[in-house]
C-alpha cells in the first residue's frame, strides 16, 4: 500500500478591487447575470461569466424547475451556451458569484461537483487551463489557476 497526496493551490483576494481589471469586469458581468437567475425554490441565485479567447463574454445563471432535478446551475448554463455559440473558442476565465436571498452570503462559493465535471471537459479538450474565480455576494474572491485543481482524479474521455 502506498499513500498518494494530491495538493491544490488557491489564491485569495481580499476584495473585488484587488482583482485584475479584466477579472473585475468579468465578476461584474457574473453579478449582473445573477440578478436574472430563476431560483424560486432554493432562493439561491448564482451568476457566471466566461471570457473566451475571441474576447467574447458569455454569461449564465441558474435555472430551476418545479421538477427539481431538471434545473441547471449557472456555470453549466454559461459554459454550454459558450460551447454552443463559439465551438472553436477557448475558455480563458470563469467568474462566479453566488448568494442566498435568505441570508447574507459573504464567503466564496465554489462550483458544485457536476459543474466541475462539465468545465473539466472543456479544459481537457482545449488543452489549456481555465482560471476559475468565485465569491459570495460580498467578501473575498478565490482564484484557482485551473479546473484540475478543483477536481483531482477526474473521470475523462481517456477512460472510454
Ligand atoms: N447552483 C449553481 O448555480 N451553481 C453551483 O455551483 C451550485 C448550485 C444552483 C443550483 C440551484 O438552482 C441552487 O444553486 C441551489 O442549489
Amino acid at each position: 500500500m502506498k499513500e498518494i497526496k494530491i495538493e491544490s493551490t488557491f489564491f485569495v483576494y481580499n476584495c473585488l478591487e484587488d482583482l485584475p481589471k479584466d477579472v473585475l469586469l468579468l465578476m461584474k458581468e457574473a453579478n449582473l447575470a445573477r440578478k436574472n437567475a430563476y431560483a424560486p425554490y432554493s432562493k439561491f441565485k448564482v451568476g457566471a461569466a466566461i471570457l473566451l479567447d475571441n474576447k467574447e463574454i458569455v454569461t449564465g445563471n441558474n435555472q430551476e424547475n418545479a421538477s427539481y432535478p431538471s434545473g441547471l446551475c449557472a456555470e453549466r448554463t454559461a459554459i454550454y451556451y459558450a460551447g454552443s455559440q463559439f465551438p472553436e473558442a477557448k475558455v480563458l476565465k470563469i467568474a462566479i458569484v453566488a448568494g442566498s436571498q435568505k441570508k447574507l452570503t459573504n464567503k466564496p462559493v465554489p462550483p458544485c461537483g457536476a459543474c466541475r465535471q462539465a468545465i473539466a471537459e472543456y479544459e481537457i479538450n482545449q488543452n489549456t487551463p481555465i482560471e476559475i474565480y468565485f465569491m459570495g455576494e460580498t467578501g473575498k474572491v478565490v482564484k484557482s489557476n485551473s479546473l484540475a485543481n478543483l477536481l483531482p482524479l477526474v473521470f475523462d474521455k481517456s477512460e472510454l
